[in-house]
Formats: structure tokens, sequence, C-alpha cells
């Protein structure tokens, strides 16, 4: 990791960050890289994960698997999860009743994208059908509707998950079994039944345990640990244990690699499988460099640990996150934003990994190789109603810029009050702000830097990209840093190729 000078909190990176939108003709687009697909200066986690022996993965809603989002789940991940799609209700919701829709989706992406899958889950307490629910069952059938289910759904997609969450949570906080439907009815055996079952309908795939708040050492962590080595000791087909990671900011457990390295020595590979990192909102500067810091520490425990197999978000995007959902006033959990922007988390992960570049930290350069120029935007201090910001263009380009105007939008409603060493103005959600006489001209590699004060009430996110930009969009549409005079003049910077082409 680069050391920042000033070793303050870094903020989010650059153009893609600020979300740019510009009116009229753009002429430089920026889209290229809040894509997140691979581009050539920015960080690939699944080249990175798979040169470290491990897969980095996210969970996904089937549904949402086009445009940005699949590209971002295609590029950046080599493991995939159905956050639902595999669930009992979604599969079976009426006895005897399949959709296997949302699975297929997820299955064929993840062939199509050299991507792993996890399957998730087949035993769990939550999120199973009412008809399974509501039914009065005996313990034998109970059990045969488990493995029936074991066995037709694991061998549907035999040869094509790697791993499978077979049971779910079968914990409670103290370390004793969860009083579940399965525990009540079936006591501790439904485990080793379920897992047999899933081992023969497919014998290559990775069976495995996965549960919450065992990511440290403690109760739960002991009940779960004593639990694999009794499977273990009895021949019962367990290959590995998941832990989900559902962790509070600032909370990353100090002893998550000892714990993970302690399965490990019990003979069974480990992961962590549902990666997020919460907060309060609205995100700081701050909160998202110490989330980067978690992000970073999380990944760095399982390259520690060689039977770790891997890392998986829980959701890649904080726009496909159960956080807000469930826990109020909490989110920003994941390592892109809203509008697809990679976040500091993303950079934590990618320089745990091994990446050495810059990005996640305020006046790092935001590499575009479209237009040869990035944004950053870095709240500088922020108040009950008021804050300060301020923004750096860097041209990355091999030639001057002369001229120059950013242009992006408050849908959020905050109100730019007064601007330096650029002209701010303000129309509705849209801000635009040109260059002063004296900084129009940023030499190659260069860059200069404006501030402003704004007001704000209910929250103040950060600018997000324009609806028309959150996807790769014709250039016209493209979000900008507009090179020229504020008045459309071209940029005087001969050859540029976003000019030609817009
Ligand atoms: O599909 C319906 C939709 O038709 C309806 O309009 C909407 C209204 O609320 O609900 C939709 O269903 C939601 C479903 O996610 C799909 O989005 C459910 O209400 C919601 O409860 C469900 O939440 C899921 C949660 O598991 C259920 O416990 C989350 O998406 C999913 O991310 C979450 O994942 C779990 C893991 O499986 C196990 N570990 C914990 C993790 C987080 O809870």
């Amino acid at each position: 990791m680069k050391p920042h000078p000033s070793g303050r909190p870094r903020g989010i990176r650059g153009a893609a960050a600020l979300g740019l939108a510009a009116a009229g003709a753009l002429l430089v687009g920026l889209a290229a890289t809040p894509s997140g697909a691979a581009d050539a200066a920015g960080p690939v986690l699944r080249d990175l994960a798979q040169a470290q022996g491990k897969y980095y993965g996210t969970a996904v809603t089937a549904s949402k698997l086009n445009g940005t989002y699949a590209d971002i789940a295609g590029s950046q991940f080599n493991s995939i999860t159905p956050g639902n799609e595999m669930k009992w209700e979604s599969v079976e919701p009426s006895r005897g009743t399949y959709n296997w829709s949302g699975a297929d989706a997820v299955v064929n992406f993840a062939q199509a994208h050299d991507m792993e899958v996890r399957g998730h889950t087949l035993v769990w307490h939550s999120q199973l059908p009412g008809w399974l629910t509501g039914g009065s069952w005996t313990a034998d059938q109970l059990r045969t509707l488990m493995t029936d289910h074991i066995t037709t759904e694991v061998g549907r997609y035999q040869g094509k998950i790697t791993h499978w969450d077979v049971v779910n949570e079968p914990f409670n906080e103290d370390g004793t079994f969860r009083q579940s439907l399965w525990y009540t009815k079936l006591g501790p055996s439904y485990i080793a039944d379920a897992l047999r079952a899933a081992r023969a309908a497919d014998p290559d795939a990775k069976l495995y345990l996965n549960d919450y708040n065992t990511d440290g050492t403690g109760a739960k962590s002991d009940g779960m640990y004593n639990l694999v080595k009794s499977l273990k000791a009895q021949g019962v087909p367990i290959d590995g244990v998941g832990f989900q990671g559902h962790l509070i900011l600032g909370q990353v457990p100090s002893t998550m690699k000892a714990n993970l390295q302690r399965f490990a020595d019990l003979g069974v590979d480990v992961a962590v499988t549902e990666l997020d990192i919460r907060m309060t909102l609205p995100a700081t500067d701050a909160e998202l460099a110490q989330q980067k810091a978690d992000y970073r520490a999380v990944t760095d425990a399982c390259v520690a640990v060689s039977r770790c197999r891997g890392v998986t978000v829980w959701g890649f995007t904080d726009s496909d996150s159960w956080i807000p959902d469930v826990f109020d006033g909490q989110g920003a959990a994941t390592p892109y934003d809203e509008g697809y922007r990679p976040k500091p988390a993303y950079y934590g992960i990618a320089e745990s990994l091994g990446w050495t570049g810059d990005g996640g930290d305020p006046g790092d350069p935001d590499p575009d190789p479209t237009t040869g120029c990035t944004v950053g935007y870095t709240v500088t201090s922020q108040w009950n109603t008021g804050f300060t910001a301020n923004v750096t263009v860097k041209n990355t380009g091999s030639s001057p810029v002369n001229g120059w105007q950013v242009a992006w939008a408050y849908p959020s409603g905050q109100r730019v009050t007064s601007g330096w060493n650029a002209t701010v103005t303000q129309s509705g959600a849209q801000v635009t702000a040109a260059n002063a006489p004296y900084n129009a001209t940023i030499g190659a590699g260069g860059s200069v830097s404006f501030g402003f004060n704004g007001t704000w009430s209910g929250a103040t996110p950060r600018p997000p990209r324009s609806p028309s930009t959150a996807r790769p969009a014709p250039r016209a549409e493209r979000p900008a840093v507009r090179l020229g005079g504020p008045d459309g003049t071209p940029p005087r910077r001969p050859g540029d190729r976003a000019w030609k082409s817009a």
C-alpha cells in the first residue's frame, strides 16, 4: 500500500467516484473506469486472487445479471453465490413444483464467465416454503423430505457446483445447537445425514457448514469447531467450513486468522462466504478508509491460511445488499457504491491480494485510458448543515489541457454556496465548475484543485453517477470532464481522441 503523504483518511477515487454528469455535448467520457470491468490500469480481483491460489467471489441477484452489474460480476470475480435463488422457498415453493430459473441463470452465468459456484444453501431454518414449515411431519417424513431435497438439488447441478453450503447457521450464539425445525424434529444427526446425502448426489462438490459470528474465536466458533471435529472423527463427509463475515465497521475480530487456521488444522478447508462490513449512514471518508482497512484485514486472514479457498462478498455493490433492509440507518457495506464505483474497500482487497497500484485514497490518480483525465472528490469537513469539498482534476494524458469544466449532480439536494479556484455554479441539482483564468492549463501529468462550501440536510452522499452513465452509454451521454472552454469551444489539444468521437 502506498503511504499517503498527509496521513489523512483517504477518500474515494477519482472521476468514477464523482459520478460526473455533464450537460450538453460531452467531450470526454469517463464511463470506462467506473464500470469496474478490467481496464489496463486497475486491479482485477479475480486475477489477483488466482495468483494467490484463491478465488474472490460475490453473491448476486440473478435478475440483475445484465449491464454493468453483470460486467463487474463476471470480470472481477471468479466465484459466484446465488443470494437467494437456491434456497428451498425459491426452488420448491409448492411441494413437488420446482422453479430452477434463478438458480440456472446463476450457474449459466458462472459457466459463461469461467467462475466457480458456491451453492447456497440446502438446509437452513430460514427461507423455507410454507408448505414445509406448516406441515405436521413425523421425524422420518421430515428426514426424507430433507434428503430428497438435497438429492434433487445437488443432483441437478452435479459437476457444476464447486462448494455447497449444505447446512447453514446451525448454532446459537452460545455455541449450542439452534432450535430449528431440523434440530427440534431430528436432533443433531440431521447434519451428518444432510452431508451424506449431498456427497451421494455429487461426490466432487466440496461440502461445507456455514455460520455467522464464528469469524473469530468464541463460544459459537467453539461449537462449530467441536462439531467439525466430531464429524471428522465419525467419517462424515465434511470438506469445509464457511465463515460468513457479516461484520461491523472497525470490528474485524483480531483472532480471525487464528480461528480460520485452527479449523484448517482439523483437516478441512475454510472460506469467508458472505463478507460485508456495515456502517452508519451517511458514510464519511474516514469510515470508508476504515472499511478499506477492514476488507483488507479479512482478505489478509484468508491469504495467510493456505486452506482458505477464498472470500465471497455478500453483494459487490451497495445497491444490492441486505443491510439497509435489516439494519436501520446502516449500509455502505460492500466494495462498490450504489453507482457501481469501486470504493476504498475494493482497493483494500486488491492490496491484500498483492496489488501495488494507486487507488482508493485521496490524491491517488484515477487512471482513465479513454480520456487522460481523472477527477477526485473529497469532503474535507462536514457539520450539521454544511460541508466543504475539494475536487482535484488530473491530466493523465501526455499533452497539456487548456481549459476544463467538471459537471456533476446533487440529487440529494446539496447546494453549493461559494467556490474557490473555479467558477462553481448550480442549477437545480446540476453543478458545473469551470476553470479560473489562472488554472485553465493543466500540464501533462499535472493537476489542479478547486473547492467549495455547500449546504445539506437529511443526507449528503457523494454525487451519484447519472442514470445514463451507470451503464456503458453512447459516447454523447457519458459523464465528463469537459476539456475546452466553458462555451464548448474545442480543446486546444490536437488529436484528442474523445473530442473527435463526440
Ligand atoms: O422476492 C421478494 C419480493 O417479491 C418482495 O416484493 C420483497 C418484499 O420485501 O421481498 C422479496 O424477498 C426478499 C428476498 O430477500 C429477495 O430479495 C425477502 O423479503 C428478504 O427477506 C430476503 O432477504 C434475504 C435474507 O437472506 C433472508 O434471510 C437476503 O436477500 C439475503 O441476502 C440473505 O442472505 C443471508 C444468507 O442467505 C445467510 N446468511 C445471512 C444472509 C443475510 O441475511
